[in-house]
C-alpha cells in the first residue's frame, strides 16, 4: 500500500537545529527521516524521536558527497516511495578559518560553498521528482540572517559588524538560489523558503547565543508545514519576512 502521511526529509538532522526540526515534525505526525553523514549518529538521532513513541528513520546523506545523495534518493523512492518535505539544513562555518573578505583563504571559501550552498543545489536536485509527486511539497532552505546584504549594508543593523565572509557569502547565495527555484516552481504544489533560525545554541551557535534549539527549529516547521495558501520565496525568522 502507499505510504499516505506526509514524509519529510531533513539534512544534517543528527543533532542541533535539525534534530529538532525533526523532533517537531515528528510530533506533528510526519514521518521524519533523519539525514546525517554519520550513519551511526543519524540511527541514534532517530531512536531519540522513536522512543518518544513518533516514527523516525535515518539515511546516510553527506552533502558534499553525490553518491550518498544518489543513494538516499534512491532508497527514499523505494521506500516510504514518497517525500513531500525537504529541510535543506546541513551546513558548515569554518571556525577560526572564515573572517575577512580580504584574507579569509579560497579554500575556506571552497569548503563552506560545498556544504552550504553546492550541497544544499545537489540533495534539492535530487529529491525534486519526488517532491514533484507530492500534493503539497515543501522545501526549506536554511539561511542566516548574516546572507543578507541589506543586513551587512545597514550600520544600525545588529551584524553591521558581524562580517564572516565565506559563511556570509554562502547564505547570500543559499537566498538566491531559494529565490530562483521559487520562481522556477511557481504555480505548481511546491513552496519554496529560506529561513533564518535566530542566533540558537548549538555547536554552531555556541553557548553564548539567546535561543534554545526548541525556540530555533520553529521557523523551520512553520515553512516546512505551511498551508496551500502560505508563501513562496520569502526570507523568514519567526513568521517574520527578512530583509535579503
Ligand atoms: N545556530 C545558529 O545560530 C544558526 C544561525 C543561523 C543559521 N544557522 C544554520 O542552521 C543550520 C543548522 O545549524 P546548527 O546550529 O544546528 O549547527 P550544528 O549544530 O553545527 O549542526 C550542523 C549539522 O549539519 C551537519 N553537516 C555539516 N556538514 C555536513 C555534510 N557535508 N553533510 C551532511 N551533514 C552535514 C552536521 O553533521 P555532523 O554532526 O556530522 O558534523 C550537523 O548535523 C545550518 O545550516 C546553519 O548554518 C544556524
Amino acid at each position: 500500500m502507499p505510504m499516505t502521511r506526509t514524509v519529510a526529509l531533513i539534512t544534517g538532522a543528527n543533532k542541533g537545529i535539525g534534530l529538532e526540526t525533526a523532533r517537531q515534525l515528528a510530533r506533528k505526525g510526519l514521518l521524519v527521516i533523519i539525514g546525517a553523514r554519520d550513519e551511526a549518529k543519524g540511527r541514534a538521532a532517530a531512536e531519540s524521536i522513536q522512543k518518544e513513541g513518533f516514527e523516525a528513520r535515518a539515511v546516510r546523506i553527506d552533502v558534499t558527497d553525490p553518491a550518498t545523495i544518489a543513494e538516499a534518493a534512491r532508497r527514499i523512492e523505494g521506500d516510504p516511495g514518497r517525500l513531500d518535505v525537504l529541510v535543506n539544513n546541513a551546513g558548515v562555518f569554518a571556525a577560526g578559518k572564515d573572517g575577512p573578505a580580504s584574507t579569509t583563504g579560497v579554500e575556506t571559501f571552497r569548503q563552506t560553498f560545498d556544504a552550504n550552498l553546492f550541497g544544499l543545489v545537489a540533495v534539492t536536485q535530487a529529491f525534486l521528482p519526488l517532491l514533484r509527486k507530492s500534493s503539497a511539497g515543501r522545501i526549506v532552505n536554511l539561511s542566516s540572517i548574516l546572507g543578507s546584504v541589506a543586513e551587512h549594508g545597514d550600520p544600525n543593523s545588529g551584524i553591521y559588524q558581524m562580517k564572516v565572509a565565506a559563511y556570509d557569502c554562502s547564505k547570500a547565495a543559499v537566498n538566491m538560489y531559494t529565490n530562483h527555484l521559487a520562481h522556477e516552481l511557481r504555480g505548481t504544489a511546491i513552496k519554496v523558503n529560506a529561513a533564518h533560525p535566530g542566533w540558537v545554541k548549538t555547536d554552531m551557535g555556541g553557548p553564548e547565543a539567546p535561543m534554545d534549539v526548541v525556540d530555533g527549529a520553529k521557523t523551520s516547521v512553520w515553512l516546512a508545514t505551511l498551508p496551500p495558501d502560505g508563501p513562496s520565496g520569502g526570507f523568514y525568522h519567526t513568521q517574520v519576512h527578512m530583509r535579503w
